[in-house]
């Protein structure tokens, strides 16, 4: 017999958490994962790559006329772990970059970007069975999702854990700086026109600052196991 498959939108602010925990509960019920920010960081990169982003100015219109020739995409590597695709390119290096984290906001913002990435996660999701993290799922990419999650955590607690994950990789960071960096990304998310962030009304809230790793996975896949009983 086939297991019933839901989506699951996990959304919330930058660094909270939410990618490791969508990641692990997609393993552990084998569903699709896809993380969102990643697209809208490939487009980012593109723009710095092609010189549409200089010294803080982005040209709009050179990304509308050379949106047709970008092409993200997701693929696993030979460890397992998902790795984004830019032309064809792995640039999941690239992405996670403190560059990218500059200019994303303002790539985010333009409806062109949303409105072709947001047709490319809708398809991803036609045959369910995928855990999607973002800002807008639960509200514009997916607002039939069965199960809708909005993670939230204090902006210092977010702050340190991404100045932990880039030292690990070996980049020189100032924590002052990805704490107002997180901030201004707050802010742009949540005052932007297009899709700001916003909790669903019917997303369940997740403060994952006053949680361990394993209580938020297993408080997740509770949900989860929830839902499932609730509509099969
Ligand atoms: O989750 P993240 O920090 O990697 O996301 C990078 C940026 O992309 C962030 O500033 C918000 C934006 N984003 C968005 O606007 N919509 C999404 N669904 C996912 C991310």
């Amino acid at each position: 017999m086939t297991r019933k498959k839901i989506i699951i939108a996990i959304d919330g602010y930058s660094s909270c958490g939410k990618s490791t925990m969508a990641k692990e509960l997609a393993t552990s019920i084998d569903y699709i994962y896809v993380d969102t920010g990643a697209m809208y960081r490939a487009v980012t990169w593109y723009c710095i790559e092609n010189n549409i982003v200089q010294n803080d100015v982005l040209a709009v219109d050179k990304l509308v006329s050379l949106m047709p020739n970008i092409c993200v995409e997701f693929y696993r590597t030979g460890d397992g772990s998902v790795h984004t695709k830019l032309n064809g390119k792995d640039v999941e290096k690239e992405i996670r970059g403190m560059l990218v984290s500059q200019y994303v906001s303002k790539v985010s913002a333009l409806r062109f970007v949303r409105e072709a990435m947001v047709t490319l996660q809708q398809k991803m999701g036609e045959q369910k069975g995928i855990v999607m993290d973002g800002r807008d799922i639960g509200t514009v990419v997916f607002p039939q999702a069965e199960l809708k999650i909005f993670v939230t955590a204090d902006a210092r607690i977010r702050a340190k854990r991404r100045y932990d994950e880039l030292i690990a990789k070996g980049e020189v960071v100032c924590f002052d700086d990805i704490l107002a960096n997180i901030r201004e990304r707050d802010f742009l998310d949540e005052t932007r026109e297009e899709s700001p962030l916003r909790k669903a009304p019917d997303a369940l809230v997740l403060d994952n600052g006053v949680l361990s790793m394993e209580e938020q996975n297993t408080w997740l896949m509770n949900q989860y196991k929830r839902v499932l009983c609730e509509i099969y």
